[in-house]
């Protein structure tokens, strides 16, 4: 399990993450949804130490990441394309990553193949396509043979054929018990993908909930969500539901929301800093 309590990160006058609190659980994929510059890279970035929240903490298995023996091993990670030296071959990029973390050369060749580059592996990567480069970077992630794998927007710029191999993959590899974790700005690529959202619009927590729960409350998962982004922009509320062994929404004035259940009244902590422009109406750049 990944706990996340109170993560909040400031850009300068931009309030970037805003006491965000979420458990993010094994066997099921997670998606965490939001519009661009929602702060869902920034949430990512400080869950694996590569940003340093200014209040709250993460724990992966009860540990912060800094804690974590060979993180490799345990956490993988797809944060940006093309996180490789250009000049190197894939087969030696991820050959210098398994020796830095004392995994044997052999599990290379078995990453390579299991992502498809196989018949590529000796080409400078820097001469990869987006989706070479993807995959490039999902064999990376994939070389600790992790329990836990976050995905930052993976399907962006990817081809339909890609898209369907990143997502049957995550599916994949949460069928097998392991924690998946991948954001998306894209409400229809979440629709396929997770089992369960995390939705956050200007680094706060907007929803907590299964799919199937979230595309119940409207006509359809878009409207639900257009629907709590809007309420959630006026009154700061979460909606939080369906979570086995969680607290029920019990404090929640009836009728404060959308659907009138499981709102939370708005958050305690003041509008101090400036927000960036929220909510874009067009979800599908
Ligand atoms: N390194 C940075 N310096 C300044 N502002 C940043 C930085 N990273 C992100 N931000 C700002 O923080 C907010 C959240 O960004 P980000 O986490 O990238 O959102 P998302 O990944 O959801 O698109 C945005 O307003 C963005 O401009
Ligand atoms: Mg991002």
């Amino acid at each position: 399990m990944i706990e996340v309590r109170g993560l909040t990160k400031h850009y300068g006058p931009v309030l970037a993450v805003d006491s965000l609190s979420f458990d993010i659980r094994p066997g099921v994929v997670t998606g965490f949804l939001g519009a661009n510059g929602s702060g869902k890279s920034t949430t990512m970035r400080m869950m694996v130490g590569l940003d340093r929240p200014d209040a709250g903490m993460v724990r992966i298995g009860g540990r912060p990441y800094g804690e974590l023996g060979w993180p490799l091993r345990k956490v993988g990670t797809l944060l940006e394309a093309k996180a490789f030296h250009p000049g190197r071959s894939a087969r030696a990029h991820l050959m210098a990553l398994a020796a830095g973390s004392g995994i044997p050369a052999s599990r290379v060749e078995d990453v390579l193949g299991l992502v498809g580059l196989d018949g590529v592996a000796r080409r400078r990567a820097g001469t990869f396509s987006l989706g070479m480069a993807q995959r490039l970077g999902i064999a990376a992630a994939l070389l600790g043979d992790p329990e836990v794998l976050l995905f930052d927007e993976p399907v962006n710029g990817l081809d339909p054929e890609g898209i369907r191999w990143i997502r049957t993959l995550m599916r994949s590899f949460a069928a097998e018990g392991r924690i998946v974790f991948v954001s998306s700005h894209l409400i229809s690529e979440m629709a396929l993908t997770a089992d369960r959202l995390i939705v956050i619009g200007a680094g706060r927590l907007l929803a907590d909930t299964a799919v199937a729960e979230l595309s119940a409350r409207s006509v359809s998962l878009e409207d639900a969500f257009l629907e709590l982004t809007a309420a959630g922009a006026e009154h700061g509320s979460a909606v939080r539901a369906d979570r086995p062994g969680g607290e029920p929404p019990s404090s929640g004035p009836p009728g404060s929301g959308p659907s009138g259940r499981g709102l939370y009244p708005p958050a305690a902590n003041g509008a101090t800093a400036t927000r960036h422009p929220s909510y874009p109406t067009e979800w599908t750049s």
